[in-house]
């Protein structure tokens, strides 16, 4: 949550940390500002709304060597210009990505001390602090290192003092932050995005550190303010990867590369054989009990592997969202492994339950998409899925990534525990092999989805049904459509229609029924008749062609293994979500509201 951009070099900044701040908007767009220092003076620049609205009042001409920038997803206070990052307290200037929970107190008592707020922002009392213990130890690293030990929470800062207009100071401890070199100069930022045109080098900071940056050199001190030797990171991904390549929206562009995704993830952990899979896996072994931990999508990538491997590997597993499973009573033990699953690797709820887990020395496994993230770096395992950088604040290819692991590590523990016979076995490889090209046919078969959009954008909301497997599809179908399009949409459980929300089909309300699970596909098709006789608008989902007609449009899926048919169920799904939010003119790839990487609580 929020973007935070640095530079500080030989070239004229302005450019470079505007161009940064617009590939990290992903992280927030609820204002922005930008801090520069020119004619030896910090100038603040700030604005409400998303990033665009700050271009006109910059002077991108004026030859400033030193900014920091950011653009915010509001926690403290509103969504307006006075709350704007970046906030200015005596000598000090910050940009801010974390909270800060002891915020309150160290207010009350720098307003003690006389200082004085403008905003409500907990960011603004972080540089009152800075000045303040400036004052004390009449030394900027040192009094970042006292401001460091008082402050509670989660912080990724950039700090500008105007008794020092050649250096950029940076502190992180549980946001993300990198930093970087190229021959014009030296970055901070939140996420690759922001360098990659520079350069694919970075350095990670790790918690409590503070870097310098000059237009030279990059200095790391360690916790006891020690120089630390600098060790570098290289980004292999393509640069095209964080720009839109021709397509009107990075989620568009996101669904277009699933299966190359899927290829990508695949190949990364399996050749084919059973033996790959040991190789990879072989450490799941050990566990009898799995606890699956995350957020939002990445959580219902859990719902479903935990379908998949209670009934495929007779293993006991429990899906939990992040920010209830850190505070409740946990009953693992030292046979449970516990599984984050992250995209961006750096959710604070979902690293907050893996620290817990640590703590109570419970093994951990990540499934993460962004290298070296917290996640990764904390887990005792980590799985990388290879869906590239995602973009689009609604998450596609990276949910695609994780179910694919989901699928794999099904398929070995299923085999481990002799649960599937050799032929259904060879079914699900070939299903594998077959999936890219069938992932690549539903893509194409866009038209389909998008005809149906135009018939129910209008609604005011719009149902999912489906059981077992299907229930976990039509949480994330609905999600999807919810999160970019603002209408009301819900999942439930096809069954549990009747008691209660059945009060709520109207008149041609729209439900989406899914159901590909040939077990159970009888008794939702019966559920589906149910409210289809109260007159909903029915639109069926589904791998199998039914015999008589219940449904007012039907979207046939590919039919593959249960093991792999979720991957194939939700692209018609999130490519309907994608045109009603479009047919409702909404910020597709930034919806109302939202941010990328939840970095806090
Ligand atoms: C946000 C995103 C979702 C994502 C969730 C968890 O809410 O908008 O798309 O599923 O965070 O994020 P993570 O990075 O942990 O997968």
């Amino acid at each position: 949550m929020c973007g935070i951009v640095g530079f500080v070099g030989k070239t004229n900044c302005l450019p470079i940390v505007y161009n940064g701040l617009e590939t990290l908007e992903y992280r927030g767009y609820d204002s922005a500002g930008i801090a520069y220092i020119y004619n030896n003076k910090i100038n603040i620049i700030k604005e409400k709304g998303k990033l665009i609205n700050l271009k006109d009042k910059l002077d991108f001409n004026i030859s400033s060597k030193i900014a920091i920038g950011h653009t915010r997803w509001a926690t403290h206070g509103n969504a307006n210009k006075t709350n704007a990052h970046p906030h200015q307290v005596g000598k000090f200037t910050v940009v801010h990505n974390g909270i800060i929970e002891n915020y309150i107190d160290l207010k009350n008592k720098l307003l003690k001390k006389g200082y004085q707020f403008k905003s409500e922002t907990d960011t603004e009392v972080i540089s009152a602090l800075l000045d303040y213990n400036y004052k004390l130890e009449k030394d900027i690293l040192k009094s970042i290192n006292k401001t460091k030990n008082e402050l509670v929470g989660s912080f990724a800062l950039g700090i500008l003092c105007s008794d020092d207009i050649k250096n950029i100071y940076a502190l992180r401890y549980s946001s993300p932050l990198i930093l970087a070199s190229f021959t014009n100069g030296n970055f901070l930022a939140s996420d690759i995005p922001a360098i990659i045109n520079y350069t694919n080098k970075y350095i990670l900071l790790d918690d409590l550190e503070i870097a310098k940056l000059n237009e030279d050199k990059i200095t790391i001190y360690n916790k006891d303010l020690k120089e630390k030797k600098i060790k570098y990171h290289i980004f292999n991904g393509e640069k095209t990867s964080v720009q839109k390549n021709g397509y009107e929206h990075f989620m568009l562009k996101e669904i277009n590369e699933e299966d190359k995704v899927f290829k990508e993830t695949i190949n990364s952990y399996f050749d084919g054989t059973l033996k790959s899979l040991n190789e990879n896996f072989g450490f799941l072994k050990k566990y009898k009990k799995f606890d699956i931990v995350a957020c939002g999508s990445a959580y219902h990538t859990g719902v479903i592997a935990k379908s998949l491997i209670e009934n495929y590997a007779n293993i006991i597993v429990h899906t939990e969202v992040a920010s209830e499973y850190r505070y409740k009573k946990c009953f693992y033990d030292k046979d449970t492994l516990v599984i984050l699953v992250s995209q961006s690797g750096e959710t604070a709820d979902t690293l907050a339950a893996l620290r817990k887990a640590k703590n109570d020395k419970i093994k951990t496994m990540a499934i993460v998409n962004v290298l070296d993230s917290s996640i990764a770096r904390e887990a005792d395992y980590v799985i990388y899925t290879k869906a590239g950088p995602e973009i689009a604040v609604a998450t596609t290819k990276a949910y695609v990534s994780q179910l694919t692991i989901f699928s794999l590590i099904t398929l070995y523990l299923a085999y481990i525990n002799n649960n599937l016979d050799k032929i259904e076995i060879n079914n699900i490889i070939k299903d594998i092999k077959l999936l890219p090209k069938l992932i690549k046919k539903e893509i194409k078969n866009y038209q389909t989805y998008y005809n149906i959009a135009d018939k129910i954008y209008h609604n005011k909301q719009i149902f999912f049904i489906g059981r077992g497997l299907d229930y976990a599809n039509s949480l994330e179908g609905a999600l999807k459509l919810k999160e970019i399009s603002y209408i009301n949409s819900v999942a439930y459980q096809a069954g549990e229609l009747k008691h209660g929300t059945i009060s709520l089909i109207e008149n041609k309300t729209p439900v989406i029924a899914i159901a590909t699970d040939e077990l159970i596909i009888d008794k939702t098709i019966s559920n589906i008749k149910e409210i289809k006789a109260r007159n909903a608008y029915v639109i069926y989902v589904s791998n199998t062609k039914p015999k008589d007609i219940f449904y007012d449009d039907f979207i046939q899926i590919e039919k593959v293994h249960p093991i792999l048919q979720s991957i194939l169920t939700i692209i018609p799904l999130q490519l309907l979500a994608y045109k009603v939010a479009k047919n409702n003119k909404c910020d597709i790839d930034k919806p109302r509201n939202l941010a990328k990487s939840v970095t806090v609580e």
